[in-house]
């Protein structure tokens, strides 16, 4: 099978099929990586750029192994320290590396659509690694990866995606898919974090109380507060945030139910999860951060193998 689409920009533009595919193709590069060679040559004529304009730690290292595991070449490129500080336009610089024969763009940009601008230029493969506050997919099926391994399905199951939900790219890409795959969705957090089209567009329940959001929840999808893109303060401060939406042991342990706790990282520790809750017996984030390097092989196996 292949998928039905040349770039992957969002989650939005994929089918059930396409979010299925990636995910059982996911299931057989895991078992590669847990091999004492975790290395194979499908992308051994592919060369991959990872153009990061933003930061990124858990991204950029996934991506770069995932490439590395599938043989493929890879160059990164970070905007600080490149000639984009002196004024390079994106379609300029992407035009240059592409003329040094690259066949795929991994790309995160803090613009919304930058990769889907890009797209409409350039003919190679783009892969989304997060735009502004557009989309992450790749956080979304990693994220749906590490439910699947954990619940069996997505079928029914129900998901609280909590926090700055405005903010989010990774709040609407896990919407998109978890629509998609037949998973029940509440979003909850402050009034001020969470965007009003959210009921209108997606038909989804907002809850502002977080107790309840839990006692509903089979999984607590806990987003970080990005400050960095808040122009003007959205609740009081971060201590009052923690106190109202923060996350702590004696309140799962309230919920006489064991829940799920993830989180796409990097966590404010002491702000959304506690450290005793990131850390804990119901926290699966450090699986989540393990799953990505074998969904990224899948998503870049697919798309290389669907151009051939
Ligand atoms: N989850 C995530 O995108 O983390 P990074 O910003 O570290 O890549």
């Amino acid at each position: 099978m292949k998928l039905s689409t040349k770039h992957l920009l969002g989650i939005k533009d994929l089918c059930k099929e396409d979010i299925q595919l990636i995910l059982d193709t996911a299931v057989n590069f895991k078992e590669v990586l847990q091999r004492p060679v975790k290395k194979v040559p499908s992308l051994r004529d592919v060369t991959i750029v990872n153009l990061f304009y933003e930061n990124s730690t858990r991204t950029r290292i996934s991506f770069e192994l995932a490439e590395k595991r599938l043989s493929a070449d890879t160059i990164n490129f970070t905007a600080s320290g490149s000639s984009a500080a002196k004024g390079e336009t994106l379609l300029d610089t992407v035009n240059n590396i592409l003329s040094m024969k690259v066949d795929m763009v991994v790309m995160r940009h803090s613009a919304s659509g930058a990769p889907h601008f890009l797209a409409k230029h350039i003919p190679a493969a783009i892969v989304n690694a997060g735009d502004g506050i557009n989309e992450h997919p790749t956080q979304a099926l990693l994220d749906a990866f590490s439910m699947k391994e954990k619940f069996g399905s997505l079928e029914g199951l129900k998901v609280a995606i909590i926090g700055d939900i405005m903010h989010s790219r990774v709040a609407l890409s896990n919407i998109y898919l978890l629509r998609k795959m037949g998973a029940e969705i509440i979003v909850a957090g402050p009034p001020t974090l969470i965007p009003k089209y959210i009921t209108e567009a997606f038909n989804i329940k907002v809850e502002y109380n977080l107790k309840k959001a839990l006692q509903w929840c089979d999984v607590a999808n806990v987003l970080r507060i990005q400050l960095e893109r808040q122009n003007q303060p959205l609740f009081s401060s971060l201590r009052e945030y923690n106190i109202a939406y923060g996350i702590s042991r004696s309140i799962l342990e309230g919920l006489g139910k064991e829940i799920t706790i993830m989180h796409p990282g990097p966590i404010n520790r002491g702000v959304e999860l506690d450290s005793d809750v990131a850390d804990g017996p119901y926290s699966i984030i450090l699986n989540q951060v393990e799953n990505g390097v074998a969904v990224r092989m899948a998503v870049l196996y697919l798309l290389a193998n669907r151009e051939n």
